[in-house]
């Protein structure tokens, strides 16, 4: 096991409907020791790659890409989510539907800070079903720049997200894919990488 799947091993709780609670170190009280580990990694996992930017979406995502844009020395641009949108003709926007929240969002950059020389690797803390990596691929795409690989914290296996994204070719990096829980003993059954 490596040092993410150990934590969540020692501090996630399992909840029903398949739900991994890690907000005692990850995505409410953040471990910034734990958060620089993943960085350190995703930085070695991505060495051969000329990435300039770090995408993420908020709120959670936004930790782990900061820590993480420590060790590629680029700065972090966050997709904001939006019910509504005011389209003033300045930003890029994707729709995204949330199966957690049964809704659609739009998520949107601005598009002064997405621009074809960007070289972006996309950051997140989850992966379900993707729908929200989705969203942040097709704003790269829209603004001419490039997605050099994606970094996730916590890959749902079971969930469809992680096929369809490496279907479609990128280098998606899942620091821990857990491939089944179970709420009633708490066991976490990992894939081994
Ligand atoms: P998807 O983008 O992968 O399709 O995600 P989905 O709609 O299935 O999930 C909605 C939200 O729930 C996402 O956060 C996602 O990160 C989070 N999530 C999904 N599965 C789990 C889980 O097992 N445990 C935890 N803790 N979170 C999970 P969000 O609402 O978009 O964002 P944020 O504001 O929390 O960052
Ligand atoms: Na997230
Ligand atoms: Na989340």
């Amino acid at each position: 096991m490596n040092f993410l799947e150990e934590r969540i091993m020692k501090d996630g709780v399992v909840k029903e409907g398949n739900v991994l609670k890690v907000d005692s170190f990850l995505n409410h009280q953040m471990d910034i020791k734990l958060l620089n580990e993943m960085g350190e990694e995703f930085k070695r996992r991505f060495a051969d790659k000329p990435i300039n930017k770090i995408l993420t979406i908020e709120a959670s995502g936004i930790g782990i890409a900061c820590i993480t844009a420590q060790h590629f020395d680029v700065p972090v641009v966050f997709a904001k989510k939006s019910r509504s949108i005011n389209l003033d003709g300045e930003m890029y926007v994707a729709e995204v539907e949330s199966f957690t929240h049964k809704c659609i969002n739009h998520v949107i950059v601005a598009q002064k800070f997405l621009t074809p020389a960007d070289h972006v690797l996309i950051i997140d803390d989850f992966l379900a079903n993707g729908c929200a990596l989705q969203g942040l691929i097709q704003i790269v795409q829209s603004s001419g720049a490039t997605v050099e690989g994606i970094g996730i914290a916590i890959e749902k296996g079971f969930q469809s997200g992680g096929r369809i994204i490496r279907n479609l070719g990128y280098q998606l990096e899942s620091l821990a894919i857990v491939d089944g829980m179970n709420a009633e003993t708490g066991e976490i059954r990992f894939r081994e990488q």
